[in-house]
């Protein structure tokens, strides 16, 4: 088999797969410490979906008003609704302080105050004095285009560094022996050759699994590639029924408006031209959670009072605001409005609608990026040789429902976190022991078979069924027979994956055999995300049960995690929540019930 192929081995400290704002925050971070670090990436490192990020990045800095990580961490706590890991919190919104500096010495150019502090915006959820204060302004923002600045400059950084790049190469495999991570098999897509990369640690910062479902504001790239090389490793994935849907996404197109536009004083209303958000959010309005918002415009368009011709959608309005403050901090979708809604924001609302944005579930870790499994009745048994960061990973930060722009947060922190860890634990240049021949080799016959599929259903239309199963059954609201017949409908179409044809058998720029690789990777996040959203009884943040509309604390207070056999037989079991701090400077924040 391996004859067919020409094989270039590689051995480095640390491999990073993905050049995302986590990818690259690792690589930099390792690359520092003296670590000889590669970084693989499948598109080139700026054009990763971080560059589509957009709103900004939350940090209790305190430069428009009073601030403190300990509200942060309060308000990620009740955004999560109390399925987040409080210590992982803890560690997200501390370490977010001196996290964001560095970025700001690294040279990102967020926008400034007049006395030429860091600018901070208003984003949804964030609050003062434990959620008894005023609105905070914690979400530093280089104007509308937070993630393009991060990743531009996270990259330059990282070459100045001498961390090695390999772009365009797809990462197909994790190389195991027996629970170890011991490396990484890539193909690169230019020459054709494959790649084994040895190292002591393998990073995935791969993104998510936004692609699962046929709209969503995420790049045709997001396709849970880590995911699927973790469950093929007979690892499970984590919450992966948490999948939260922006409120605002361009009708039609799928295209983010971000939350900054309601952040710097836009509103939504329905066809009455009524301002809805108040009856559901008495408080926080247009910028509760976005769970919250999300469920209100769905209910709002099922009680029949959206806007269209079809009545399928609502108004997003910023023609109120100043035009010089739309040209100084919303310029990007002023731009995007025009192009994709022939709007100009200055006269005329956008129509928007709830689209799916982000991947509260993923790999499991804890604080450290380090993955954990469920091992001999320990739930968090550290898998040696991987680590896992950003959207990929479930450290749990986010729990049932993410606040906007603790992502990019998320990203840097636990980015930043994987290379101290690294450093910590990691002996530059140490020996490395012999792969195991028949793990590499059951790679490259995957792979094989893959090349030659000789099936009758085109990769394309299998992910157009896997797509609209999920659009149709995964929504904002769930039942249970949606989701049984969810369930069963998604069955046949992982099978049907057995018969799919690849017609392009060359090694070179092959887009058939990407996508079918890629295709692989999102059934199988998509069927750990339906069984585990069919088990729960239960509605927790993203996930809301219209038959059992209730937080069940009691029962359900539980990460869900799930596996996926050869076979495509799906298990789920259990996780304990982290109901501890780190350390005595917070306490436990304990449950309680989550209104805005
Ligand atoms: O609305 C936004 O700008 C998105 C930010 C986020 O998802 O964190």
């Amino acid at each position: 088999m391996n004859d067919n192929y020409e094989i270039i081995y590689h051995e480095f400290d640390v491999v990073v797969v993905g050049a995302g704002g986590g990818g690259l925050r690792a690589t930099l971070g390792m690359a520092e410490k003296g670590l000889s670090t590669a970084c693989i990436t499948k598109v080139f490192p700026t054009r990763s979906h971080t560059v589509a990020a957009q709103g900004g990045i939350s940090a209790a800095l305190g430069n428009m008003g009073p601030d403190k990580w300990e509200w942060h961490m309060y308000d990620t706590v009740k955004g999560s609704d109390w399925l987040g890991d409080q210590d992982a919190i803890e560690y997200l919104c501390r370490e977010a302080i001196p996290a964001i500096i560095e970025l700001e010495h690294e040279g990102v150019p967020f926008s400034r105050t007049e006395e030429g502090k860091i600018y901070q915006r208003a984003f949804g959820g964030m609050t003062t004095e434990f959620g008894e204060g005023e609105q905070a302004q914690r979400t530093c923002a280089a104007a509308d285009r937070t993630g393009h600045a991060i990743l531009h400059t996270l990259y330059q950084q990282s070459l100045k560094h001498q961390a090695e790049f390999f772009i365009e190469y797809f990462a197909i495999d994790l190389i195991m022996d027996d629970d170890h991570c011991r490396g990484v098999v890539a193909w690169n897509l230019a020459d054709g050759t494959l790649h084994i990369f040895q190292a002591q640690t393998v990073v995935l910062a791969t993104g998510g699994y936004g692609r699962t479902f046929f709209s969503c504001t995420a790049a045709h790239t997001v396709t849970g590639d880590g995911n699927g090389m973790v469950l093929r490793a007979g690892l499970p994935l984590q919450d992966m029924e948490f999948i939260q849907f922006h409120p605002t996404g361009i009708y039609g197109v799928g295209l983010l408006i971000t939350e900054g536009a309601r952040g710097e004083g836009g509103y939504l209303t329905n066809s009455e031209g009524e301002r809805f958000m108040k009856t559901y959010a008495p408080s926080a309005g247009d910028l509760a959670s976005r769970d919250v918002v999300s469920r209100a415009m769905t209910m709002e368009i099922n009680a029949g009072r959206g806007v269209g011709e079809l009545k399928d959608h609502l108004h997003l309005h910023l023609e109120h605001l100043d035009p010089d403050l739309i040209e100084a901090r919303l310029p990007g979708i002023a731009e995007s409005s025009r192009i994709f809604a022939n709007v100009d924001v200055t006269k005329k609302p956008i129509p928007v609608i709830p689209t799916v944005h982000y991947n509260m579930g993923g790999i499991p870790t804890n604080y450290h990026a380090e993955v954990v499994t469920l091992k001999d009745g320990n739930p968090d048994h550290v898998v040696p040789g991987l680590m896992a960061i950003g959207e990929c990973a479930c450290v749990s930060v986010h729990g049932a429902n993410r606040l906007g722009s603790n992502s990019l947060l998320d990203i840097i922190v636990f980015g930043r976190a994987a290379a101290l860890r690294c450093a910590e634990l990691i002996t530059p240049g140490a020996a490395q022991p012999p792969l195991p021949d028949d793990a590499v080799d059951k790679i490259i016959a995957r792979f094989h078979r893959l090349r030659f599929a000789d099936g009758t259903k085109s990769t394309a239309s299998i992910r157009d069924n896997m797509q609209h199963t999920m659009q149709d059954h995964v929504a904002v609201f769930r039942t249970e027979e949606t989701l049984e017949k969810g369930v069963a409908a998604l069955e046949e179409v992982y099978e049907s994956f057995a018969d799919v044809n690849v017609s392009d058998h060359s090694l070179i720029w092959n887009s058939d055999l990407v996508e079918t690789l890629e295709l692989e990777n999102l059934l199988g996040c998509s069927l750990t995300a339906i069984h585990s959203a069919w088990k729960r009884k239960e509605s927790r943040g993203a996930h809301a049960r219209e038959d059992h509309p209730e937080r069940d604390d009691k029962n359900w207070m539980k990460h869900s995690v799930a596996w996926v056999d050869e076979q495509g037989q799906t298990r789920v079991d259990y996780r304990p929540v982290h109901s501890w701090t780190l350390t005595d400077d917070i306490d436990y924040i304990k449950p309680k019930k989550r209104v805005y």
